[in-house]
């Protein structure tokens, strides 16, 4: 696909596609966060399942889940992130989560999958979820569940780290409300901080919510880097009371991770 054809977010991060894992993969308080979510998704979807991933990236995380035994089509909307989940031997095509219309026609004569997850807010750079919604719930059987991992709206990690780097601006952004504009790679494009109603409302009916939990509550976000991975001891801590503080504190995580479940609609 031609570069100019691209969605802006496509754009952002088919430019920095090359540097991603060695720039943010290799992060510690990135490695925290996924370890929680892994385990959360490896809980959640027992071996020989069947899963779809929606901006999966390199394919970290497919590569990972294919080791464990699950059987997982990833997806992205960035030719060159798929084209690195690839070349890790990963199944993965070009799709942005707002054009799942089109996968779903290619696959309707395959079987249904057994769920559907998406990490690190790859579904934060699509405005409205309501088509997507509805395309994914063609591709899954009743009853399974849809995982994603979107940023929390209040981060209190971020507000201090950003305040003490006198970076006002960014200490806050998650609050606003609309369209937020990001930099990355020298592109620009939008994030949408989506709040629980709104995505409980732009998924039905065809989800139900079932819960959800925090996802680096005290394990600081990447504003934080690179000074929090030259302190590993500190980061042990704070994982574990990330651990005891998943649910009661989800609305506080940097990221959450909520569980749906497709619906009989
Ligand atoms: C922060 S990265 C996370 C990548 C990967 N899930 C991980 O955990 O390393 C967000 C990903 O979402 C993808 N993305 C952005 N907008 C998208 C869209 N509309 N549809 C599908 N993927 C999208 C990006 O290309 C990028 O690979």
């Amino acid at each position: 696909m031609a570069p100019s054809c691209l969605a802006p977010a496509a754009q952002a991060f088919d430019a920095i596609a090359a540097d991603f894992d060695s720039r943010f993969t290799a992060w510690r308080s990135v490695e925290a966060q996924r370890r929680a979510i892994r385990a959360d998704l490896l809980e959640t979807y027992p071996p020989g399942s069947r899963l779809i991933e929606i901006g999966g990236g390199t394919g970290e995380d497919a590569s990972w889940l294919a080791r464990q035994g699950r059987d997982v089509l990833m997806t992205d909307s960035s030719p060159a992130m798929v084209a690195a989940a690839s070349a890790k031997g990963v199944r993965a095509k070009v799709a942005a989560a707002e054009q799942f219309r089109e996968l779903a026609k290619e696959l309707s004569e395959e079987l249904k999958f057994d769920g559907a997850y998406s990490v690190f807010a790859g579904l934060n750079c699509v405005t409205d979820l309501t088509s997507f919604a509805e395309d994914i719930a063609r591709l899954l059987r009743c009853g399974a569940p849809l995982q994603l991992v979107m940023f929390g709206i209040c981060c209190p990690g971020e507000i201090l780290v950003e305040t003490l780097r006198g970076r006002p601006q960014n200490a806050f952004r998650r609050s606003r409300r609309g369209d937020v504009p990001a930099l990355l790679g020298g592109r620009e494009f939008t994030v949408r901080y989506h709040r629980r109603r709104d995505l409980e409302r732009m998924l039905a009916p065809w989800f139900e919510l079932k819960s959800r939990r925090g996802v680096g509550i005290f394990v600081p976000p990447s504003a934080a880097e690179p000074w929090i991975s030259r302190h590993p001891r500190l980061l042990g801590a704070l994982e574990s009371l990330d651990r005891l503080a998943a649910r009661p504190l989800a609305a506080l995580g940097d990221h959450i991770l909520y569980r749906f479940e497709r619906t009989r609609s």
